[in-house]
């Protein structure tokens, strides 16, 4: 028997980076998807994605795996299980809209065939089997679907109909693990200004919290316009995300990159009045870019 689980995407509206640090962040499942299909057998692991094939015998070592199936093995690896399995995505690699989460909640999903938190949570060690300081709100947003607030005590999920964005890719992928460990250094550097900026995020995300509750996406946008801001000061905005930003800004509700930085994509806040004109907006700075919608509804087993 195959047992199939689809994922979808995530953006980041605000709080990347501050969210390791315990500062909350807010996120959203976006219409874009990955699926793993599982067939079991008795022994040894198979994967196979847009990166090729690879076999494992059960119990191989992760680490020696590509960072792109060692999710995979060690799902199998930790539920001692041996399987057949395929990954399909049409979302974008390495570029902030959490194609590795969806793959691990996905994955994770069609192994134990359900949903819930024991998902989420073999999600997240397969996750930190390639880079050990996430913090857990991209498995969070692709596992539940919608909008959410991750914080501290975990996550909460916003009853929201959802928010329209546009994606502009930059054209460079980016790496979390290297983002990640630039901003560990740029505090270690200067604890008291980290925490300072981590205080006025902190203050952010909460004033786009009620923004979301009003529905009120004129200021959800300059709260997310705010915020690259305060990614700009950590050093993981760069000068095509700077040029796209801007661009986005000037015909969006607000924009800012989403996910690592460095690279990557900007996301941009729309609706129907202004999403053309910022799709073209963002084209003419360089961008390659799509409409997304919300997903509301998080991991499908089928
Ligand atoms: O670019 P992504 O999809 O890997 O997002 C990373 C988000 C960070 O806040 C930088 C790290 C994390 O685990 O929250």
């Amino acid at each position: 028997m195959i047992t199939k689980a689809t994922a979808p995407a995530k953006a980041i509206l605000l709080g990347e980076h501050f969210v390791v640090y315990g500062t909350g962040a807010i996120l959203c499942a976006v219409q874009k998807y990955t699926s793993v299909s599982v067939e079991a057998r008795s022994t040894g692991v198979r994967v196979s994605s847009r990166y090729g094939c690879d076999e494992f015998a059960s119990g191989d070592d992760p680490k020696n795996a590509s960072r792109h199936h060692r999710p995979i093995l060690q799902i199998a690896n930790d539920l001692g299980r041996g399987a057949d399995v395929t990954i399909d995505s049409e979302i974008p690699p390495g570029v902030g809209l959490g194609s590795s989460s969806a793959c691990c909640v996905a994955g994770a999903g069609a192994m134990l065939n359900q949903n819930g938190q024991d998902v989420e949570d073999l999600a997240l060690r397969a996750e930190k089997s390639v880079f050990d300081g996430v913090s857990g709100a991209d498995t969070a947003a692709c596992l539940r679907g919608g909008l959410i607030e991750f914080g501290a005590r975990g996550a909460r999920s916003f009853e929201h109909a959802g928010v329209s964005l546009v994606v502009a890719l930059t054209g460079r992928e980016h790496s979390t693990a290297e983002t990640v460990a630039a901003v560990r250094q740029n505090k270690e550097r200067d604890e008291d200004a980290f925490g300072a900026v981590c205080e006025q995020v902190g203050g952010l995300i909460g004033d786009a919290r009620s923004a979301l509750d009003a529905s009120d996406l004129v200021s959800l946008g300059a709260h997310m316009s705010q915020n690259q801001k305060f990614l700009t000061d950590i050093g993981v905005s760069d000068p095509t995300i700077d040029r796209i930003v801007a661009a986005a800004q000037r015909t969006s509700y607000g924009a800012k990159l989403t996910g690592a930085g460095a690279g990557g994509c900007v996301i941009a806040l729309v609706d129907d009045s202004n999403a053309a004109k910022t799709l073209g907006s963002v084209e003419d700075a360089g961008a390659t870019a799509f409409r997304v919608e919300t997903d509301c509804d998080g991991l499908r087993i089928s």
